[in-house]
């Protein structure tokens, strides 16, 4: 069920003084009174959640817990249960003394690994001994914008005699300071004392955060999801309570102070990314706990919405110019391209995953990128080398690379960039490859075999004669690669079941291949109990399919018609008549394109909405529909 009369006054006044209203309004129709029903299940997988709550003297902290997954659990879709005995964060946290006194919290249930969270706010009681339930009055997914992807390992405690010591304080020293100024992210915790407590997540560039004083600290507010539940709390109740984790040293730093919104501020440097908005934490109170875990918190990628302000150097989006060294036909329908740089000089470093955005040009003259995984080993600097399949049907690009570009030719590119990358800490990586999917994981396993870390690789295409590579991953692979064919005398199909069938802790899966293959491996992980932050894939994105049909968009709430040409994509046409939609992968994986659909029939083609979540939305990156109109809640 939705809920009306959403926003208080401080949250009415942000929007309007932001010019946001309109969208507030829109997006406002995301907040429920239950869980989803989607979001049972992720809750129950999540090892961290962060809670907001308020002290006896009204000071506001944000927490953050974390326990074996399991620790938190939904039961339904109307409380959320905290099991103490599972978790694994200091005592000395005031959230457990503020919970005896006020039962107003905020909570953030947030997966870094896949951008996800949910915010869920409510009143908590305890159960018995051992459990506290959240009784669940607003729920809404977030938007995941600038959330640093990072993969959560190694949940192991430590003996109580090695913790360090809490520390407190009322001004800033130079460990606290030095946390603050290189953290990327924070969790805020703010309060409007009659509509309850929000936590909520804030991200960008390490160095987003300025540290001013001994007791002031400066945030700068991004363009967000409208909402402003934040600004709106400190309008008509000017404290914050924030927290920072240092998972290198196993510490939680936690602020409270009082918070003040800066509007229309100089901004030389351009730190908020043009909305000249700050907010202050005056801060009155510190606190340092250690975190009774060992916990590893490494990096995947920065969100790419984070603004890259100018005093933070910006990470370099170059254009290559490189020369076509080599051609070759591997299979009847798959080219290689063996690129090097056109002085000979040794080329930008990529990682196992990383795929190179090539500049194409279409028959009608249009350059537009596509993208091509770089198969060869990242420690070979000398040249970059792809290989496309050739899609007849298709739009141009690979058919361009095909038929138009020959060997010494010159192309354009941008510096490889990285969605999937291999994580360094595994005990065995799982690859798995269909058909062209075996670009990335070529050069996964090249990067795995150099180190001879622990791997298998299982490997299906459609014939002998389609499978490019097959010597290369048997030679790389020492043994443990098998191969899968589904036509001819030989075919043995791969069997995601059998191959998924045992979760084994420290093992990470990696799935590159059509889209049916990502999905069932998905969905099979997931019901063999695989944490999702042990499966990682890569979908190569939308195709025309050559059937595709142009289409008539309906968009409902601004009362707008748009038609999407058979060449185009949903999200494409409507950026190009300028509806503002969120994005980031344009390949069905990050959820952020995802839309209502009021009306029509989605043919979907993502590899991230279950089956629930089909019934009602879409991603309009990749999906189209089965007939010729839709109507989207836009
Ligand atoms: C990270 C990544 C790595 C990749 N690596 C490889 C690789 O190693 N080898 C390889 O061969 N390919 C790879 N691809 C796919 C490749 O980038 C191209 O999509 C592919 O070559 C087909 O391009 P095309 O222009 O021939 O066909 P098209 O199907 O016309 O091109 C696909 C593009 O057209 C758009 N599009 C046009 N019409 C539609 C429509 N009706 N519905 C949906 N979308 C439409 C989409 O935006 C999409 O980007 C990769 C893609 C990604 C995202
Ligand atoms: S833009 Fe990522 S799912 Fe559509």
């Amino acid at each position: 069920m939705r809920i009306d009369d959403t926003f208080h006054d401080g949250e009415l006044f942000v929007q309007r003084r932001a010019g946001e209203a309109e969208m507030a309004q829109r997006n406002g129709g995301v907040i429920a009174d239950t869980v989803p029903k989607g979001a049972l299940r992720f809750i129950g997988q999540q090892p961290l959640v962060v809670f907001g709550s308020l002290d006896p003297e009204g000071n506001v902290w944000a927490s953050v817990l974390v326990g074996e997954p399991g620790f938190l659990a939904a039961p339904d879709e109307r409380a959320v249960e905290l099991n103490v005995t599972q978790r694994r964060s200091s005592e000395d946290d005031p959230f457990w003394a503020n919970i005896e006194t006020n039962a107003s919290v905020g909570m953030l249930v947030i997966e870094l690994a896949t951008r996800k969270r949910l915010r869920i706010n409510g009143q908590i009681r305890r159960l018995d001994d051992t459990r506290f339930e959240v009784g669940v009055e607003q729920t809404y997914p977030n938007c995941p914008k600038y959330i640093q992807r990072r993969h959560l390992s190694r949940l192991s405690p430590i003996a109580p005699p090695r913790l360090a010591p809490t520390r407190c304080g009322t001004s800033l020293g130079k460990d606290e300071k030095a946390l603050i100024a290189s953290a990327d992210t924070l969790f805020v915790a703010s309060a409007n004392p009659e509509h309850g407590v929000d936590a909520s997540h804030r991200g960008g560039r390490p160095g987003f955060v300025r540290v001013l004083s001994d007791r002031r600290i400066r945030i700068p507010d991004y363009v967000g999801n409208s909402l402003f539940n934040t600004l709106g709390n400190f309008t008509v109740y000017p404290r914050a309570g924030l927290v920072f984790v240092d998972f290198d040293n196993g510490l939680v730093l936690q602020l409270t102070g009082r918070a003040e919104v800066l509007w229309d501020q100089e901004d030389p440097d351009d730190e908020t990314a043009g909305t000249r908005r700050f907010w202050d934490l005056e801060v009155e109170r510190w606190l340092e706990t250690p975190l009774p875990l060992q916990l590893r918190w490494e990096l995947l990628d920065y969100s790419p919405y984070n603004p890259n302000p100018r005093r933070v150097t910006p990470v370099a989006k170059t254009t290559l110019q490189l020369t076509v060294a080599r051609v070759r036909q591997e299979t009847d329908r798959i080219k290689s391209f063996r690129l090097t740089a056109i002085d000979g000089s040794e080329l930008p470093a990529f990682t196992a995953g990383a795929h190179l955005p090539v500049s194409i040009q279409l028959a009608d003259g249009k350059r537009v990128p596509r993208h091509y995984s770089i198969l060869s080993s990242p420690s070979n600097r000398n040249h970059y080398e792809i290989a496309v399949l050739l899609e007849p049907d298709g739009g141009g690009g690979s058919r361009f690379m095909h038929e138009q570009v020959r060997e010494n030719d010159i192309i354009e590119a941008e510096t490889p960039r990285n969605d999937f990358p291999l994580l360094d800490d595994a005990n065995h990586s799982l690859l798995i490859a269909g058909g062209i999917g075996i670009t990335p994981i070529l050069s996964m396993l090249r990067s795995l075999a150099s180190k001879r870390a622990s791997l298998e690789v299982h490997y299906a295409a459609r014939s002998a004669s389609s499978m490019a590579y097959r010597d290369a991953v048997q030679a790389l692979s020492d043994g443990q690669a098998r191969f899968y064919l589904s036509e001819g005398p030989t075919a043995a199909r791969m069997n995601l079941d059998q191959l998924l069938s045992m979760p084994r802790s420290g093992t990470h899966v990696y799935v590159c291949g059509p889209r049916r293959m990502i999905e069932a491996a998905r969905e099979l992980a997931a019901k063999h109990g695989w944490s999702p932050s042990q499966i990682h894939f890569e979908s190569f994105g939308a195709r025309s399919t050559g059937k595709d049909r142009e289409i008539t968009v309906r968009l409902a709430r601004s009362e707008r018609t748009i038609s999407v040409a058979a060449s185009q994509t949903i999200l494409d046409a409507l950026l190009e008549a300028d509806v503002s939609v969120p994005h980031d992968c344009k390949r069905g994986e990050c959820r952020l394109c995802v839309t209502e659909v009021i009306d029509g029939q989605p043919e979907h083609r993502d590899v991230c909405l279950n089956t629930e979540e089909r019934e009602g939305s879409m991603c309009l990156c990749v999906s189209r529909t089965q007939g010729a109109n839709l109507v989207l809640g836009l």
